[in-house]
Parts: C-alpha cells; sequence; structure tokens
C-alpha cells in the first residue's frame, strides 16, 4: 500500500531503526497497546523481524515477480491489514463479476483476511475461502475471523488454507469468483498461477484482479504488463477500470477463462 500520504519517504541508502512516517513508527508505540495486534497473535519469536522492516524491503516488495518477504507481516498488518481496499474488492467481485450470495468465493494472497471478513459481514457469498502462502498470515486471519465469528455468528461459512497461486489447494471446478487483492504482483508465476486459478474455477468462474497504483519508487506491476498476462494465460479481459479507494488508487481487471461460459 502507498501513497504520499501513507508511504515514508525512498531512503534506499540508509537502513533506519525507526522511521520519518508516524505509520511505521506506530509499531514501536504498539508494543505498549496490549490490544489484538498481529505482535499479540503471532508472539514474541516473530517480534524481532519487525524492527528490521525498512523503506528498501518495502519498496523491493513491489518490484514485479519479487517474493512477498515475511518479514513485513507485522508492518503490514498493522499499517494495512484492515484497509478499506478489501471491502471495496468485495464489492468490486459483486459490481463486476456479479458475485452473489449463494457462490464460493477465493481470495487468493488473502493476508490477514480483510477481504473474507468482509465478504462473510456482508453475506456476499455463500462459502469464502482465504489462501496464503505465508503461515504467519494465515495465523492472523484465523485469529482476526475467529473473533468475527464469536461477535457476529455469520451465516457464510469461512476457511483459510495455507498454499498460494502455484498451488492452489482446492479441487478442480469448485470456486465460482477468485479475487486477489495486491498479491497478483507476488506471484514468483503469474503464468502458472493464472492457469491454477483456471483450473479451480467452474466454467463459469470469474477472476477480479485487484492492484494498488503505486508511485514510481513502489513500481508494483503495470496494468499494461497484467492485460498482457492475462492475454498469453488465455484470459478474456472484460473490463479494466481505476477506481479510487481513500489514500490510493486501483486498477481493477476483471477477466474469464477462455473456453468459460461467464457473460
Ligand atoms: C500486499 S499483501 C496483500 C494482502 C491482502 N490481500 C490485503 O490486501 O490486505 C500480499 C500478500 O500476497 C501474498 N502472496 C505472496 N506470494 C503469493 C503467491 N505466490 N500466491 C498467493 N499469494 C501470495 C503474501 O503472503 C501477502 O499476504
Amino acid at each position: 500500500m502507498t501513497s504520499s500520504s501513507s508511504h515514508p519517504p525512498q531512503e534506499h541508502q540508509k537502513m533506519p531503526d525507526t522511521f520519518a512516517d508516524p505509520a511505521i513508527n506506530k509499531q514501536a508505540a504498539r508494543t505498549q497497546d496490549p490490544g489484538t495486534d498481529s505482535t499479540e497473535i503471532l508472539g514474541a519469536e516473530t517480534q524481532a523481524s519487525e524492527t528490521q522492516v525498512c523503506e528498501t524491503q518495502i519498496a523491493e516488495s513491489h518490484t514485479p515477480g519479487a517474493p512477498w518477504n515475511d518479514d513485513l507481516v507485522h508492518w503490514y498488518v498493522d499499517n494495512y491489514g484492515e484497509h478499506p481496499i478489501n471491502a471495496l474488492a468485495v464489492e468490486l467481485a459483486v459490481e463486476f463479476a456479479g458475485l452473489n450470495g449463494s457462490e464460493t468465493l477465493l481470495d487468493l494472497g488473502c493476508g490477514s483476511g480483510s477481504a473474507v471478513r468482509s465478504a462473510v459481514s456482508t453475506n456476499r457469498a455463500n462459502r469464502v475461502i482465504g489462501i496464503d502462502p505465508s503461515p504467519a498470515m494465515i495465523r492472523i486471519a484465523r485469529e482476526k475471523t475467529a473473533k468475527q465469528s464469536q461477535d457476529a455468528s455469520p451465516t457464510s461459512t469461512s476457511e483459510f488454507l495455507l498454499g498460494g497461486a502455484e498451488h492452489i489447494p482446492l479441487p478442480d471446478n469448485s470456486v465460482d469468483v477468485v479475487i486477489a487483492v495486491n498479491s497478483f504482483h507476488h506471484w514468483p508465476n503469474p503464468g502458472k498461477g493464472l492457469a491454477e486459478v483456471a483450473r479451480v474455477l467452474k466454467h463459469s468462474g470469474r477472476l477480479l484482479l485487484i492492484e494498488e497504483i503505486f508511485e514510481e519508487q513502489h513500481r508494483g506491476m503495470s496494468a499494461e504488463e497484467i492485460i498482457k498476462q492475462l492475454d498469453a494465460s488465455a484470459y478474456n479481459l472484460k473490463e479494466f477500470t481505476r477506481r479510487p479507494c481513500v489514500d490510493i488508487e486501483v486498477n481493477v481487471f476483471f477477466a474469464t477463462p477462455c473456453g468459460g461460459n461467464a457473460l
């Protein structure tokens, strides 16, 4: 997640112990806050990593194809885990992909599970699955979502599975809609990931990729690259648009596998 207001200035030359940006410094304050933050959930064994999060790591993590850096988990969850982009993604799945309350929704690269919780709390799908290759993210997602279930007793079911775009632990033809929110540019092999998505999608299945439009120093993946990749992976691009979301803007790609029968 980045914008001129939410990301620290780029400082590739030094590895700061603390950051000029107050959002990043929230990490230090957080250790005094006994709330349900990721530090509490993950336990002491991973706390050391959070002080090592630096601007260089953040920038590197946005390089197309760069693997997700798990040192960023605490930083990400505490600063962006509940960003409105997740609720927006679910609403875009309704708007573009026609997601209805009786379908199965997969959030691929679900992070700490905000979009899953949003889909459940708004009854936008019958079954909601979050998949992520980071065990830390999956652990936090389960903890946060268990709390939601206790508080609200939702009617939709949700579950979190360890996996990744290249190996989705679900059967063929089992999912109606896949969303991927700021995860596509981390997939090490986008072609293989898109083939896996096509495998798990039903014949009427739909895919929605949502990617933040990054400032130049946090490159992300350009819209052109994503559209080219969808085409090379035998997807029909049905819609491509740009949407504002609070402090950021996102590119939205709605596509269906060639040969599918989704409108
Ligand atoms: C920037 S975070 C976004 C998390 C969440 N979607 C959100 O918007 O809050 C990127 C996520 O992509 C996940 N990721 C990295 N490589 C992936 C892959 N090959 N397949 C699926 N997800 C991946 C990371 O573990 C991380 O949780």
